[in-house]
């Protein structure tokens, strides 16, 4: 049997904070996020804001993670950091702190990508998935289809060509006056009806088809909130919520499945804050169980930015050593890269 071995891992990409400790078994013995409110009054994320807060908050982070389990950080076997993408001003506040812990404890540094973070955020409680499965990387700022053939190897197979899903929920509820982020709250409204009110278009809607577009979906609830007054929109706005839903939430669904289909994949992953949606969870679930596949969602607490999750696409990493040097830099643009 292999023996257990931990991770201190560490994600700082955005606007939370977070530290977990994690075994190279998927068990999470601690995580501890602290989310950055301050920014909820500037209806965005503050990237000078955010890296001042992360320097705030995380040396304390680390601090009570050894507190809370009792462990020395000579028991860690390796650290842990998420370098992209992100915004870089916070980005290098997780690298510096992970790589003063591995140069001064003498431990590993294991750089990962954060997307990778959200697709083996699905390992941390379901020990049953094994190469080859497809992921669904749904996110602010990302909208891909990746082909694991190893735990290590993919290939992506579907990518957004202008928009991402995420972004167009936090669009459409600004437009709407709703507050940010969108996705959660057009997710509840949406939940209040069956009734949709207007057939937004659905980018790129051919089955063979495998990338997405949201621009012309982005443009389409613009021009339609545009012509309504503030009251309507305020009176529908269940009715509006579930109808955006529903065509940002289509493609993903009728791609992965006819993708999943075509190459005959019967292991699917969704990752990402939008893999926390309703809509999504419930028809790719069904849709997959009639093709026979099995759809993997992360439980609410994992779906959205946290340190497990990257802890947990560090352990293939770990087991095949794929270590990073010190000189190692983080960077802030979107893509998924194994580095
Ligand atoms: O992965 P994440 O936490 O941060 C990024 O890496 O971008 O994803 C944040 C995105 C936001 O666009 C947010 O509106 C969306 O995930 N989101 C949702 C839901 N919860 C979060 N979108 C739809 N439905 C939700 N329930
Ligand atoms: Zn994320």
């Amino acid at each position: 049997m292999k023996q257990r071995k931990l991770i201190l891992a560490i994600e700082s990409s955005c606007d939370d904070t977070s530290i977990a400790i994690i075994s190279t078994n998927y068990e999470v013995i601690s995580l501890l996020t602290s989310t950055q409110i301050d920014h909820d009054k500037y209806g965005g994320i503050l990237p000078e804001l955010a890296s001042r807060l992360h320097i705030r908050n995380i040396l304390y982070l680390l601090e009570h993670i050894f507190n809370v389990t009792n462990l020395e950080i000579e028991q860690i076997d390796a650290i842990a950091v998420s370098i992209n993408p992100g915004l870089i001003g916070s980005l290098l506040v997780g690298l510096s702190i992970a790589k003063s812990i591995s140069w001064s404890m003498e431990k590993p540094l294991i750089t990962v990508n954060h997307m990778l973070g959200h697709i083996f955020a699905n390992h941390l409680e379901y020990q049953d998935i094994t190469p080859p499965f497809l992921a669904l990387v749904v996110s602010g700022g990302h909208t891909e289809l990746v082909l694991f053939e190893t735990n290590v190897n993919y290939t992506i197979v579907g990518k957004t060509l202008d928009d991402a899903a995420g972004e167009t929920f936090d669009k459409a509820a600004k437009l709407m006056h709703l507050g940010f982020p969108g996705g959660p709250i057009i997710d509840k409204l949406a939940s209040q009806t069956n009734d949709s009110i207007f057939d937004f278009p659905v980018g790129l809607n051919r089955k063979d088809n495998f990338n997405f577009s949201y621009s012309g979906l982005k443009t389409a609830i613009k021009q339609y909130i545009s012509s309504k007054s503030e009251t309507w929109i305020d009176k529908n706005k269940a009715r509006l919520a579930n109808s955006i839903q529903t065509s940002i939430v289509k493609p993903l669904v009728n791609k992965t499945i006819s993708y999943a289909k075509k190459h005959n994949i019967k292991t699917i992953l969704v990752g990402g804050g939008v893999a926390a949606n309703t809509l999504l969870r419930t028809s790719l679930l069904h849709e997959a169980a009639i093709i026979n596949a099995k759809a993997y969602f992360p439980s609410l607490k994992y779906c959205l930015d946290n340190a497990a999750m990257i802890g947990a696409a560090a352990i293939p990493k770990y087991e095949k050593k794929l270590f990073s040097s010190l000189d190692i830099n983080a960077f802030s643009d979107k893509g998924l890269r194994i580095i």
